[in-house]
C-alpha cells in the first residue's frame, strides 16, 4: 500500500460517491485530469477551439512524449487515437494478407480484434489460428514456437484479456516473433496503467491501448505505438490530408511518423487529459501501482473465495487486477445491480467479449470486479460482504 494513499484518494473525487471497482471498464479520473480537461474546454468556449489549440500547442505536443515515456518508445512512434480499437484497427488493417497466410492469436482474444481477423480472413483467404494454452491457462510460448512457419504473417494477442486476471506471456511471444521476423501486434488495453510496459522488453512491433481504463484518463482517448522500422512500410487503411499531405494534384505523401495513423480533427481536451493521466501514473510509479493492484486483487480473490457459491474464474499464476466470478444460482447482472444499489460499481463480462475462451471453459456471464491502487482493502471487504449478503438474501427468499 502507498504511504501517500490518503493524498491519492483525496485526488479522486469519485470515491466520495461510490466504491468504484470497475477500473477495467473506466477508472475514476484523478482531479488533475479533470481540471486539465475542464480548464481546456472552458478556454475553448472563451477564445475558440482553434485558438485554444494554438495556445496549448506545447502541452498538446507533450502528450506524445508522455505516452512514449510510459511505454519506452520514441515520440515519433506514437499516434493518438479516439480509443484502443481504432488504434488496433489502424495497425491491423495496414497489413496485407493473401490466401493461406496465417494469423496466430490467443484463446482469450478480445471480440473486436477477433471479428476483424474473421473479416480479413473472409476477404483475403488468410486463416486465423489459436495458440494453445499451457496448464495454467496462459498462452503457451512453446506451442507458439511449434506453430511457426513461413506462412505466419502476424502474431496478434491480448496481453491482459478483458474477462479476467490472466496475464499472457507477452514478452516471451515477442522474443519468438522477433527471432522469426514476424510482425507482432499487442493489445495492451487492460495492461497500461496497471503494470509497467516497455516495448523494448516486449519486443512488440505494434501496441494499442486506451486512456480510460487503468490509466485513469478520459473516455474517447487511446494510442497506438508502431516500431519505427515497421512504420515506414505501413500504409494506413484510410488516410486524410493530415496523415498524408496532398503535395501535388496527383500525389500524397504519408507522414514519416506514426501520426500517419491519425486524422485532422480531434478531441483536444481528451488528449490533454490522457497526457495528464499518464504523467500522474508515472509520478506515482508503475512498479508501485502494479504491486498495489496485485495486493488488492489478491485480497479480493481471497475474500470472494470464502463466500459459499462463489466461483472465481481467473486464470494464471500471477493474475492482474481483473477479478471475474460467478455465483451459483445467480445471474451476473443481478449481482451487478444489487451491488450498484449499495453504491458499488462492478461490471459484467459477457461470453461474446471473449467467445473462444468462454466456449472452451463453458463460462456464463461473469461479474467483473477490477480494483485499482486508489481503492482500499476496506472497500474490497465491503464489496465482498455485500456479495455475501445478496447471496444469503436470495437463499432466504427461496
Ligand atoms: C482487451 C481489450 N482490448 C481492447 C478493448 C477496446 O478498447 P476501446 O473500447 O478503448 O476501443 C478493450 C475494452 O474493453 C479490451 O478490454
Amino acid at each position: 500500500m502507498f504511504t501517500d494513499i490518503d493524498r491519492l484518494r483525496a485526488d479522486t473525487p469519485g470515491i466520495a460517491h461510490r466504491i468504484h471497482l470497475n477500473n477495467a471498464g473506466a477508472a475514476l479520473m484523478p482531479r488533475p485530469v479533470l481540471e486539465a480537461m475542464t480548464g481546456y474546454l472552458t478556454r475553448e468556449s472563451e477564445i475558440g477551439g482553434y485558438e485554444t489549440a494554438a495556445e496549448a500547442a506545447p502541452r498538446l505536443d507533450a502528450v506524445y512524449a508522455s505516452v512514449a515515456r510510459l511505454i519506452g518508445a520514441s515520440r515519433d512512434e506514437i499516434a493518438l487515437t479516439e480509443n484502443a480499437t481504432v488504434a488496433w484497427q489502424m495497425a491491423f488493417y495496414s497489413l496485407a494478407f493473401k490466401p493461406g497466410d496465417r494469423i496466430l492469436t490467443a484463446r482469450a482474444e478480445y471480440a473486436a480484434n477477433y471479428v476483424a481477423f474473421l473479416q480479413v480472413a473472409k476477404r483475403t483467404g488468410a486463416v486465423v489460428e489459436v495458440i494453445p494454452d499451457d496448464a495454467d491457462g496462459r498462452l503457451d510460448p512453446e506451442a507458439l514456437r511449434r506453430m511457426i512457419d513461413d506462412r505466419v504473417k502476424l502474431i496478434a494477442i491480448t496481453w491482459v484479456p478483458t474477462n479476467g486476471g490472466l496475464v499472457n506471456p507477452a514478452a516471451a511471444v515477442g522474443a519468438i516473433a522477433r527471432e522469426h521476423n514476424i510482425p507482432y501486434l499487442l493489445d495492451a488495453c487492460q495492461a497500461v496503467g496497471q503494470m509497467p510496459v516497455d516495448v523494448e522488453a516486449l519486443q512488440c512491433d505494434m501496441l494499442s491501448a486506451t486512456g480510460r481504463k487503468f490509466l485513469r484518463g478520459p473516455r474517447g482517448s487511446g494510442f497506438l505505438y508502431v516500431r519505427r522500422e515497421l512504420l515506414e512500410r505501413l500504409e494506413p487503411p484510410m488516410i486524410d490530408h493530415f496523415a498524408a499531405p496532398w503535395v501535388a494534384t496527383d500525389r500524397y505523401e504519408l507522414r514519416p511518423d506514426a501520426r500517419r495513423f491519425e486524422n485532422w480533427e480531434n478531441n483536444y481536451a481528451a488528449r490533454l487529459g490522457l497526457g495528464v493521466a499518464i504523467d500522474y501514473a508515472l509520478d506515482i510509479g508503475m512498479e508501485a501501482i502494479a504491486a498495489c493492484c496485485r495486493d488488492l486483487s489478491g485480497h479480493m480473490r481471497q475474500a470472494l473465495a470464502r463466500i459459499p457459491g462463489v466461483t472465481l474464474h481467473d486464470l494464471g499464476p500471477d493474475p492482474a487486477a481483473i477479478v471475474t466470478f460467478s455465483v451459483s444460482g445467480h445471474d451476473a447482472n443481478a449481482i451487478k445491480e444489487g451491488l450498484a444499489k449499495a453504491g458499488i460499481n462492478v461490471s459484467v463480462s459477457v461470453p461474446a467479449s471473449t467467445l473462444l475462451d468462454a466456449e472452451a471453459r463453458h463460462l456464463p456471464a461473469l461479474v467483473r470486479a477490477s480494483p485499482h491502487y486508489y481503492n482500499s482493502s476496506d472497500e474490497i471487504d465491503r464489496m465482498a460482504a455485500e456479495v455475501q449478503r445478496l447471496v444469503a438474501f436470495a437463499s432466504s427468499q427461496g
